[in-house]
């Protein structure tokens, strides 16, 4: 599948699915997250918090989780949104998280519009950087 087939509408009402459960009783801030995979598929995650508030799983964990547990492959797509609905943008962390696991090029739907992985984490590091070191 490439990037001019995405279907951004079907994307973001599968993360709004996705954000429907959510299980944040601690903050009250429930996220879904949505990708389009290399293949076509659709995956999707949603936030899990914790008593223990920094045992917290952000949305995106529970997608790269998904990612594996259904095929792997790699993301060419995301969107992301909170409990009203709105597009929020993935925290630096999980910017980290989808780098690993993205196609080059791999558009993310942001507060700003369509962008790139490259722009949202500029000069990032990356299993690039370690394969030399490989043993
Ligand atoms: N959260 C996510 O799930 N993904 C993000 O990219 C931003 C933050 C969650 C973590 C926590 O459960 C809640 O939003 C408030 O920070």
């Amino acid at each position: 599948m490439s990037t001019d087939q995405i279907d951004w509408e079907t994307l973001r009402k599968a993360a709004v699915d996705a954000m429907k459960r959510a299980y944040a009783p601690y903050s009250n801030y429930s996220v879904g997250v949505a990708a389009y995979v290399d293949d076509g598929r659709i995956i999707s995650g949603c936030n899990v918090e914790n008593a223990s508030y920094g045992v917290g799983l952000c949305a995106e964990c529970g997608l790269v989780s998904q990612l594996h547990m259904t095929g792997g492959g790699k993301l060419i797509a995301f969107s992301c949104v909170n409990g009203d609905e709105d597009i929020i943008m993935p925290c630096g962390r999980c910017r980290q998280l989808l780098y690993e696991h993205s196609a080059p090029g791999m558009l993310l739907e942001t507060v700003s519009g369509i962008r790139t992985i490259d722009e949202v984490l500029p000069d990032a590091f990356g299993p690039r950087d370690l394969e030399e070191y490989a043993r």
